[in-house]
């Protein structure tokens, strides 16, 4: 909602002069209306955020004016006014769904105070019904393959269990996503799924981060924090880049699956912990483990239900879905609803062989959308995408022929991908890192196409 349109219903000019001139001063674009007939008309030509109706009007009643409004399948929001309101009519204004309910004579502060309030709690409804959808659209695992098939299935069978589980597979291949499928399908998906990237995490950090410590415990420890296994509790705890854990963190954490205990660290007690821990890893574990990197202990107890991801290149039947999925998400968000692959375009994604995998697959569509000078994506174009795509990124971050502002998204994709991951995806904690206010971070990341928790 950018400049919020409102309008105000009241039989007297001088109360509507008077909020009209309030309003606007605030900076809302404002229509008024004398009666119900002038409402009903200005309702039926435009849109509003929000409507601020008297209840008694010349030719008829607000309330009423409301009701018709809703039997139309009208939702715009209300908020009442009236100067000798009856129980009956806030209540049934009320069931109508309006918002608030003033008494008159109005205080235009007071009026002022509750528009404001009124529409923040309208923005931020409509943002997280946005987010919810959106969630719900990139927490979708894509794939009609027998792989996937089979991939899912295992997904099910290993959510019901309580063992830990192990998923490997290639950068890029969908561990996270499917670490937060197990979640959503598991008994414990009432609770929280915590998340910690065991590689983003500086060494003598992540004793602190996993098991929470006391206060004073070390110099900067100034206040007690919880670690990710009590956060987890009855919930997940997803450790991602497991092979990446410290070796004297590994001997640690098999004992809290040994004991399913933890001790904070600059604690002396124990708590008994209630979580199940998924853990993912793009090393080979097993060499890992000849090679004295990982301890075998630990394996065996993670690995209790191995789910190995495949590649891209393994599941190719799967290209022309994901491309597509993918165009429709980064037509929307790129504002390009035209956009269509060719099938020489699609045929050429099949050719390709994907290092990147379902990553690399999805930047490439977005990069595509956001270049093509036609709505028809070429064959010529996926080719030279991925000729682009190969071209060090390390001789600078100027590319002939690609617009600044594609250049620009891309530094700041890159710069926020890098601080998210330092920071385990913590938006606020990446935020105050990057001095940047926490929504403006959350809106960034958004607008890149990025999550964060
Ligand atoms: N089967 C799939 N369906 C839809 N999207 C997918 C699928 N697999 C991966 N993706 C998408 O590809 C991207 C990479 O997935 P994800 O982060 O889960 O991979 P990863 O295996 O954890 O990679 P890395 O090892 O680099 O951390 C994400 O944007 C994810 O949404
Ligand atoms: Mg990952």
């Amino acid at each position: 909602m950018s400049r919020a349109h409102l309008l105000v219903v009241d039989d007297e000019a001088a109360i509507l002069s008077t909020l009209k001139k309030a309003l606007t001063l605030e900076g809302y674009s404002v229509d008024v209306a004398g009666g119900v007939g002038l409402a009903a008309e200005r309702l039926s030509r435009g849109s509003y955020d929000l409507m601020i109706l008297d209840v008694a009007l010349p030719d008829g009643d607000g309330v009423d004016l409301l009701e018709r409004l809703r039997n139309e399948g009208n939702d715009t929001a209300a908020i009442m006014m009236s100067g000798h309101a009856t129980i009956d009519a806030a209540v049934k204004a009320t069931r109508l769904g309006a918002l608030d309910f003033l008494e008159k004579p109005l205080s235009t502060d007071r009026l002022l105070l509750v528009v404001e309030n009124t529409l923040r709690l309208l923005r931020a409804e409509a943002e997280a019904k946005e987010l919810k959808a959106e969630a719900g659209y990139f927490d979708e695992l894509i794939g009609e393959s027998r792989a996937m098939e089979e991939l899912r299935a295992q997904i099910g069978r290993a959510a019901r269990s309580q063992a830990s589980i192990l998923i490997t597979g290639e950068r890029g291949t969908g561990k996270e996503l499917v670490a937060r499928a197990i979640h959503r399908a598991s008994p414990r998906n009432a609770g929280p799924l915590e998340k910690l990237n065991c590689a983003a995490v500086p060494k003598d950090l992540i004793e602190s981060e996993l098991f929470g410590h006391e206060a004073g415990a070390f110099t900067g420890a100034t206040k007690l924090r919880r670690g990710k296994f009590e956060r987890a509790s009855a919930g997940t705890l997803f450790l991602d880049e497991v092979g990446d854990m410290p070796l004297d963190m590994q001997a640690k954490l098999l004992r809290v699956l040994q004991e399913h205990e933890i001790e904070r660290v600059g604690g002396s007690e124990t708590f008994k912990v209630n979580v199940r821990v998924v853990a993912a890893t793009n090393r080979n574990l097993v060499e890992a483990c000849n090679e004295g990197q990982f301890r075998p202990d630990l394996y065996d107890r993670l690995n209790v239900v191995p789910l190995a991801l495949p590649p891209l290149r393994a599941r190719r039947e799967d290209i022309p879905l994901l491309a597509d999925r993918f165009l429709v998400a980064a037509a929307k968000h790129n504002d390009r609803p035209g956009v269509r692959l060719s099938p020489e375009a699609v045929e050429s994604l099949g050719r390709h062989s994907f290092p990147g995998n379902v990553r690399e697959l999805k930047n490439l569509i977005e990069r595509l959308v956001i270049l093509s000078p036609d709505d028809t994506v070429t064959g010529t174009d996926v080719q030279h995408a991925l000729g682009m795509g190969a071209q060090p990124k390390t001789a600078g971050l100027y590319r002939p022929d690609i617009p600044f502002r594609v250049l620009v998204e891309e530094a700041e994709r890159t710069i926020l991908e890098e601080a998210l991951a330092h920071h385990s995806g913590q938006m606020a904690a990446t935020a105050r890192a990057l001095g940047l206010e926490r929504s403006h971070l959350y809106k960034k990341a958004k607008s890149l196409g990025l999550r964060g928790e």
